[in-house]
């Protein structure tokens, strides 16, 4: 049984609630007892071809050094991780927001801590949202209205459920998540402000035409979810907060949450079965705040 389910379901609900709330959304179906175990993309996806990176993004300045394996609570929890040795070439910066390869958990806060992109724009896909949160950064809404148009050659229905947040809207959908579940649960789903991959405008969450488990484990069953997971890496998008890579990501699984790297990174890493930004780029494990 999926264990958010099981031990969180009531909360998750009236989370899901709250969320809905906030982002003008209708939250129809309750949770499921099961959520699918990882699996590798799909080799059967739609051909359209992606668009190239817009961005120019910085120059690699990083200095960040190579963690120590990420710990795992148990090896039959968690695949092992790969070889910090097939960590990808650093090619842009890992810090700089708005670099596509910016890693941001809970040991690597954005700095400025109130940035803002200076390039935010409304995407030209279906919107299940209003104000700042339709927006993204003009790459990720570029690949965004590929990545929609081609889920909807498919037949499948993918909307925009939340976009952009600024530092003060972080601060509200983080409190509102300590309110409603306690800060220990709190940060397994919501990002402290300051710390949230939405604020960069790289990521985005989805859901599907009719609202059905938004912001629920059961959307990992959604056809939206399912299409994503198997095609999102065509597009320049991973799952960024993967199912039972909790104890590398600091988060439970967000079928929903997308998250924009590029093409060439994205699809390096699902054709390696890598599944963490933190793998992918030699980084130690952030579960929880230092
Ligand atoms: N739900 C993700 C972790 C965020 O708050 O950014
Ligand atoms: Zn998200």
């Amino acid at each position: 049984m999926c264990q958010d389910c099981r031990s969180a379901g009531a909360s998750r609900r009236s989370f899901a609630r709250f969320l809905a709330a906030g982002a003008g959304l209708t939250v129809l179906s309750a949770c499921t007892p099961d959520v699918p175990a990882q699996e590798a993309p799909s080799s059967s996806a739609s051909s359209t071809a992606p668009p190239a990176p817009s961005a120019s993004p910085s120059p690699v300045v990083d200095t960040t050094t190579v963690g120590p394996t990420p710990a795992v609570q148990s090896p039959t929890e968690v695949p092992a991780p790969p070889s910090p040795a097939a960590a990808m070439p650093r090619k842009y910066s890992l810090t700089d927001p708005a670099s596509p390869w910016l890693v941001v958990n809970k040991h690597r806060p954005l700095v400025p801590a109130d940035y803002v992109p200076a390039d935010l724009v409304l995407p030209g896909i279906r919107l299940a949202v209003s104000g700042e949160a339709t927006h993204l950064n003009s790459t990720t809404a570029a690949a965004a209205e590929a990545l929609f148009a081609a889920a909807a050659k498919d037949g499948v229905t993918m909307t925009l459920a939340s976009g952009y947040r600024s530092y003060s809207t972080q601060v509200s959908t983080y409190n509102g998540y300590v309110a409603s579940r306690g800060q220990a649960d709190a940060d397994t789903a919501s990002a402290r402000p300051g710390y949230s991959e939405h604020q960069t405008g790289w990521s985005f969450d989805i859901g599907d035409g009719g609202g059905a488990c938004s912001f629920q484990p059961c959307f990992a069953e959604q056809p939206a979810a399912v299409w994503a997971k198997a095609n999102c890496h065509r597009y320049g998008f991973v799952v960024r907060y993967p199912w039972m890579f909790h104890t590398i990501t600091g988060y439970y699984y967000e079928p929903w949450h997308l998250r924009y790297i590029g093409v060439e990174a994205a699809t390096d890493m699902a054709n390696r079965g890598i599944n963490t930004l933190e793998e992918y780029f030699g980084l130690e494990a952030a579960p929880g705040y230092p």
